[in-house]
């Protein structure tokens, strides 16, 4: 494809502006293989203003404004679209651009069900288009760093058990849109398990290879009303809290629980061991190794996150840098944006395609499978396939999908 790609942010709510902020890294650092050229969004005010922040920030004319997907494909003036959208309009909006011929980035979780993934897979057919996944977590420096220091370096031997738990009590405001679409499974497919958590998923899955078996409980615990365009007034339906196991093909066993509505003491455990030491994981969200971890081995000595960046960073070639880190951006969101725009106008496969997307996003409704079958245990594959799925058939219900 020519120089440059045309791209659309389409949703520009949130995430939005943390991709803009990458695109703006990679201008900054010369490149030059795209071009902002639209922005579409329901949401006239944060339409506009972004827009208006595109045109200053990045300069040249500023980007058309269009409230409706279809009538900015008719307006032929994009390539590729930047999906920054409530999970719920993942397959519908997303499908509705490749039918159009243009190439999509889609955040997280790439669909609101499993199904839904294979929807925009349907509704590429046989173009040739890029579907990209915009997970952010798994190319970031720590994550790479800490991939390789467990896969290529062995550093905590045999990976055996982990657990990561946070607890704490900050029940999320619904009265706003964004946490609002956030609390019905109509709009997000569920609540944080799949929303934050499928980063949890695909990064533990990354680092350690997939898992076959997940069991977990949780509950609703919030009852307010929700009240946000496009489906009906009702309560609150998403988990506040989830108490997870998992069992990998390796054997290795992990437990994973979370919750905002903790009150009295916070709790947060992030701790990966092996057969010769372990690894204490520096984030305190659910973003597994976004800000490295620290290397006990099983004699006391230590090595930390800096050092094991720094062996990590010596191991690769200047050709491999470029790859992993272009412009030598570390940014994981410039990176993922990079990486779409490089997939459309070389062309070749984005690093983070549709199978990865299923991949991460079966293990998270795997997890809500098991606790709709009263914590019995599931297998992940099952779900990727499609086999086990009464969780989401509602879902699927209410979107024709
Ligand atoms: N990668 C990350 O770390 C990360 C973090 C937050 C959110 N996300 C993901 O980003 C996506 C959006 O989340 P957010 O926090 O930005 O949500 P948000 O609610 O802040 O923004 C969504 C935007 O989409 C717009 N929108 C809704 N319906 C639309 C339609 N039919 N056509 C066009 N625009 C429409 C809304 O008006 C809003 O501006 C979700 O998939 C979410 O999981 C990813």
């Amino acid at each position: 494809m020519a120089d440059p790609v045309r791209l659309a942010i389409v949703g520009a709510g949130g995430i939005a502006q943390s991709h803009l902020k990458g695109y703006k890294m990679l201008k900054d650092a010369g490149y030059e293989r795209f071009q902002i050229t639209a922005v579409c969004d329901v949401n006239a005010e944060n339409a506009a203003a972004t827009a208006e922040g595109i045109e200053k920030n990045f300069g040249g004319a500023r980007p058309r404004v269009f409230a409706q997907v279809g009538e900015m494909i008719e307006a032929g003036v994009v390539d590729g679209a930047d999906l920054c959208l409530p999970h719920a309009y993942h397959h519908t909006l997303g499908g509705e651009c490749l039918r159009g011929g243009i190439h999509v980035l889609i955040e997280k979780p790439v669909g609101i069900t499993i199904k839904a993934t294979h929807k925009l897979i349907e509704a590429r057919g046989e173009r040739d288009l890029v579907i990209a996944g915009a997970e952010q977590v798994r190319r970031g420096l720590p994550s790479r760093a800490i991939h390789w220091a467990v896969r290529e370096r062995g550093m905590i031997g045999e990976p055996r058990f982990f657990t990561q738990e946070v607890f704490s009590f900050n029940p999320l405001d619904r009265s706003t849109y964004k946490f609002g679409w956030r609390a019905l499974k109509t709009m997000g497919g569920g609540g944080m398990l799949v929303d934050a958590g499928v980063h949890f998923s695909d990064m533990v899955q990354y680092v350690f290879g997939p898992v076959e078996t997940a069991i977990c409980t949780m509950r609703t615990i919030d009852e307010t009303i929700i009240n946000i365009p496009d489906v009906p007034p009702q309560p609150v339906d998403v988990e506040d809290y989830w108490i997870a196991s998992m069992i990998f093909e390796s054997g290795l066993t992990g437990h994973w629980s979370w919750s905002q509505h903790a009150p009295g003491r916070k709790l947060s455990t992030r701790m990966y061991y092996g057969s010769e030491g372990c690894l204490a994981d520096r984030q305190e969200w659910m973003h597994p190794f976004q800000f490295g971890a620290d290397l006990i081995r099983k004699d006391g000595s230590e090595l930390s996150y800096e050092e094991i960046e720094k062996q990590y960073l010596d191991s690769l070639s200047q050709d491999e840098k470029d790859q992993l880190f272009p412009y030598g951006i570390t940014d994981p969101f410039a990176i993922e944006c990079w990486d779409f725009v490089e997939a459309i106008s070389q062309p070749r496969e984005p690093e983070f395609g549709p199978e990865e997307a299923l991949r991460a996003k079966a293990l998270c409704f795997a997890l809500y499978e098991s606790s709709e079958l009263g914590g019995q245990p599931v297998s992940v594959e099952d779900v990727r396939l499609g086999k086990v799925g009464s969780y989401q058939e509602p879902i699927n219900e209410y979107w024709k999908i």
